[in-house]
């Protein structure tokens, strides 16, 4: 990690600033430790600062484990929805770029980046134009990390990645133009706080974007919808509107990837 991604971040236990411990890098830390002004420490471990803080619940943890477990074979496990709900996941993430500004510089963050698929299929498209990118990919499961650093630089382009929990987001606040996550929501344990943490870390005009598993209205009442249910509870899921903050403006609710999925996109 280099001083541009630490100058970003925040203590997750008082708030405060971050510092290298040891002083000013002047190139990348691979391993060491960060230090708040009052001096609460955090470890680097290949790269990625690990800023968890409160500790994870037990319900978490038995995610989080589960995920660390399926990392590396995670893209492959995807791959399953694909015949299975009639999508090419890879290109609906597309999708996600149609809120990327059309020119400018674009800080974005995929906070449970999992194994990077989504900014993968933004560099398939933006491919040309990376410089004008500052990425950053957060996750609370170190296995989902590692996949994802080797796919971004196998790929050949940086994105910041940090260990930390979306419900004490280790970031400053108004850092972002675009704030997304996808596919985790609906077995978050506090999912109120997570949204509200997503629109803090926003710039003021900033996009969130929040997707995961739900069919559509009319796409329940199928038999390919109840078929599809009965298979994976997960897709009964309804889009959490009662817990977007209240000072989310233009909030906008879709079902995309053939109605298997919701979309729900405000502003900050
Ligand atoms: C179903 S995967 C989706 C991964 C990726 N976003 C995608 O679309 O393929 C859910 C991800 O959420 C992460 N996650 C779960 N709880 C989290 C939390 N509290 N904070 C950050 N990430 C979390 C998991 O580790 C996992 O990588
Ligand atoms: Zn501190």
């Amino acid at each position: 990690m280099d001083e541009s991604h630490l100058k970003i971040l925040k203590c997750p236990k008082c708030g405060k600033k971050l510092l290298f411990n040891g002083g000013i890098a002047v190139a990348d830390i691979a391993d060491g430790e960060i230090v708040c002004e009052k001096g609460h420490t955090w470890p680097i471990t290949q790269g990625i600062p690990s800023l968890v803080h409160p500790p994870i619940n037990e319900e978490d943890a038995k995610w989080i484990s589960d995920y660390d477990q399926m990392a590396e074979n995670y893209d492959e496990l995807v791959k399953e929805y694909d015949t299975w709900l009639g999508i090419d996941m890879m290109k609906e993430r597309e999708g996600f770029n149609t809120f990327i500004p059309i020119e400018g510089s674009c800080r974005s963050i995929d906070v449970s980046i999992g194994t990077g698929a989504n900014f993968i299929a933004l560099y398939n498209q933006f491919k040309d134009q990376m410089e004008r990118f500052n990425l950053h990919g957060m996750d609370l499961s170190t296995g989902m990390l590692n996949v994802s650093q080797r796919k971004f630089k196998d790929a050949g382009f940086t994105v910041g990645l940090t260990h930390g929990s979306v419900f004490n987001i280790p970031f400053q606040k108004n850092l972002f133009d675009i704030v997304l996550h996808s596919g985790g929501i609906n077995t978050f344990s506090d999912i109120p706080g997570a949204l509200n943490e997503m629109l803090r870390i926003a710039k003021p005009g900033g996009i969130i974007i929040v997707v995961d598993e739900g069919l559509s209205p009319e796409k329940r009442e199928t038999e390919e919808g109840k078929a599809i249910i009965k298979t994976n509870s997960l897709f009964a899921a309804k889009p959490p509107l009662e817990h977007i903050p209240e000072k989310a403006k233009d909030v906008e609710v879709n079902f995309v990837m053939n109605e298997t999925f919701y979309q729900i996109v405000f502003k900050k």
